[in-house]
């Protein structure tokens, strides 16, 4: 028997606390896409690399922009730069990103042999790249903040897999839903084992917390949610490795749209879940009780506000979580490539200050 791994130092502890529901001397705050095209030096890397995926697929330049937000601001948490879709790439789909677009796979699953033929990747050998980033990043942090690793949910990998790109109404995805849910649910089992398997190598490697990002499943029926989105999102979580390096790495499901479906994620096994800014943090708790952590819920638009509105917009976010433990800050969805860097400085320094006098209140 090995004995019990002595933690790695970790500077600040306070997004692992609060995902875990302990008390923190204020609400932990990172966001959606931190490392994105609002920070200029996020663009002068991309433009060295030459393109996106290059940049995502070098360890040197993905570490370089992970940790570009952190040199700015003092977030909380680092979050991997890399994408969702680098796992049906390595399934042979073909990704590509034109300049302006969004992504595009040039071999989406269209026919019942492609769907037959599809298997999950060796994340060592196809995804290394990813791993070597985590390596990397984990090691550049030096233990200031930890790193969150991360992967679509099997349902939003299915809906880039069989439409081939973004999509308004996901119409082939839904033809194929209710024609053949057959072939469906296929591709969703295939694609649990690689992200179980992804994200387990993601967590050897040395990511402290992982979140799943189920950006489409809003999109589905009351029922469909259930029986194509979460379901699936279940079986990975129940099979993630829990611990690494003496502590509990914690999952975040987050799901957009998902408001309604609140007791049901909160059932699933992970420890926390992202909200977006429809979903009333009030209600929510309430809902979900203290079974989990909750993560939100800002509108990534209010950033486009001037900093006093910023700063409010904060103060009502943080007042409606509360100052009780289990709330870390961030926006509902990704940042907006619009947004001003120093508004993200505005409302980073809003949520420290406002939410260490609320936990003063809360804790009186
Ligand atoms: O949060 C972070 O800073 C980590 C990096 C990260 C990226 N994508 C980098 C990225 C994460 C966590 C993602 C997740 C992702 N990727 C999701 C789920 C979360 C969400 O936003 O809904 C989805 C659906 C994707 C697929 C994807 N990647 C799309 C649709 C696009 C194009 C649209 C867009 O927002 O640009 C991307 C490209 C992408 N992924 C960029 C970044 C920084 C912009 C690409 C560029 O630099 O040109």
């Amino acid at each position: 028997m090995n004995a019990p791994a002595t933690p790695a130092r970790l500077d600040n502890e306070t997004l692992l606390r609060a995902l875990a529901r302990e008390p923190t001397p204020y609400t932990p705050v990172w966001l959606m896409r931190q490392a994105g095209r609002y920070l200029p030096e996020y663009n002068a890397t991309r433009a060295r690399a030459g393109d996106f995926l290059t940049l995502a697929k070098t360890p040197a330049l993905a570490t370089e922009v992970t940790l570009q937000p952190l040199e700015r601001y003092p977030l909380d948490a680092a979050i991997l730069f890399s994408d969702i879709l680098t796992v049906p790439d390595a399934m042979g789909l073909g990704l590509a990103f034109a300049a302006g677009e969004g992504p595009r796979f040039t071999r989406p699953l269209r026919d019942e042999t492609a769907i037959a033929r599809l298997a999950a990747p060796d994340p060592a050998r196809e995804l290394r790249y990813v791993l070597d980033a985590v390596r990397e990043i984990r090691s550049a942090l030096g233990g200031r903040v930890p790193l969150i690793g991360f992967a679509g949910s099997p349902y939003t990998l299915a809906c880039y897999m069989v439409e081939g790109s973004g999509s308004s109404d996901w119409q082939t995805l839904k033809t194929m839903l209710y024609a053949r849910p057959d072939l469906l649910h296929r591709i969703l089992a295939v694609t649990a084992r690689a992200v179980t398997d992804y994200l387990n190598a993601q967590i050897e490697a040395g990511a402290q917390a992982v979140m799943l990002f189920d950006t489409w499943g809003g999109t589905l029926s009351y029922l469909g949610y259930e029986t194509f989105s979460l379901a699936y999102t279940r079986k990975v979580i129940g099979a993630l490795r829990k611990e690494a390096e003496g502590r509990r790495v914690p999952c975040i499901l987050f799901t957009k749209g998902g408001g309604q479906w609140l007791e049901a994620m909160a059932a699933s096994g992970a420890d926390a879940l992202g909200l977006d800014w429809t979903t009333d943090p009030r209600v929510a708790r309430r809902r979900v009780g203290s079974q989990v952590a909750l993560q939100g819920n800002l509108d990534p638009m209010a950033l486009l506000a001037p900093p006093k509105a910023v700063r409010a917009e904060a103060r009502k976010v943080l007042d409606a979580f509360g100052g009780a433990p289990g709330h870390v800050f961030n926006l509902g969805h990704g940042i907006s490539q619009y947004t001003a860097p120093e508004a993200v400085a505005e409302l980073v320094d809003e949520v420290r200050t406002y939410s260490t006098k609320l936990r003063g209140v809360a804790g009186a």
